[in-house]
């Protein structure tokens, strides 16, 4: 065992996936510990909830993207996620593009969330964009972070299937609830050290498979 992971989430919304990572460090299932909590929004629920748990939360504009100061912000977030000696960033519904510097520092040791089966529909709404595709299985991606949107090595995948009755915000609900689970699972694995990424592949060591079908009932 690696030991504990301490970890710096980025986050623009409501924060339900950086809750569910700080439920899951403080009830033992993840061999974590949230440190810091940054986010671009003064007014994100993810600050609150870090504040609630006395976790350091801070907030800094960030300039549109290629912009020196998006690159100013780039060396700000860094530094604060150096200062907080965290070993793993978890991008949580972080809306913006992280920058070089960030990524640099962090190679290896950053993940995001995307709630679609990567490579299918990139971008904000990937849920509504696959129900409104008339995709028949829709899910959710935990990836390495890279200077690319919703691009980097996949570490793993859960499937989600849609009903004939679906709405964006019922499909929605039911992804959230899965990237929940995955999340934690690639932070733990990524935790006992088992992460090994190969080129565009992740190799979990010691699982056959990394995709999972959903946990939902159905
Ligand atoms: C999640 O669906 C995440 O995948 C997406 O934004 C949403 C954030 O939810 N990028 P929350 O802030 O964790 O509740």
């Amino acid at each position: 065992m690696a030991g504990k992971v301490r970890i710096g989430v980025l986050a623009s919304g409501s924060g339900t996936n950086l809750q569910s990572i700080i439920d899951r460090c403080e009830d033992g299932r993840i061999d974590g510990q949230v440190v810091i909590v940054i986010s671009d929004k003064a007014d994100a629920g993810a600050l609150d909830r870090a504040r609630k748990h006395g976790i350091r939360a801070v907030h800094f504009e960030v300039p549109k993207t290629g912009t020196d100061g998006w690159l100013a912000a780039d060396q700000t977030i860094t530094q604060e996620l150096q200062a907080a000696e965290v070993g793993l960033v978890c991008l949580a519904g972080y809306m913006r593009m992280v920058g070089p510097q960030m990524l640099a520092a962090f190679k290896g040791r950053a993940m995001n969330i995307h709630p679609a089966l990567l490579p299918a529909f990139k971008g904000t709404h990937g849920q509504r964009d696959a129900l409104e595709y008339g995709a028949k299985v829709a899910g959710a991606t935990i990836h390495f972070a890279d200077a690319e949107f919703d691009h980097g090595p996949i570490i793993i995948q859960v499937a989600v299937p849609v009903r004939e009755d679906d709405t964006p915000d019922a499909l929605g609900a039911r992804i959230l609830k899965q990237e929940h689970e995955i999340y934690a699972q690639a932070i733990q694995w990524f935790a006992e050290g088992r992460l090994k990424i190969e080129g565009r592949r992740v190799r979990v060591e010691g699982e056959a498979t990394a995709g999972r079908l959903s946990m939902e009932a159905s």
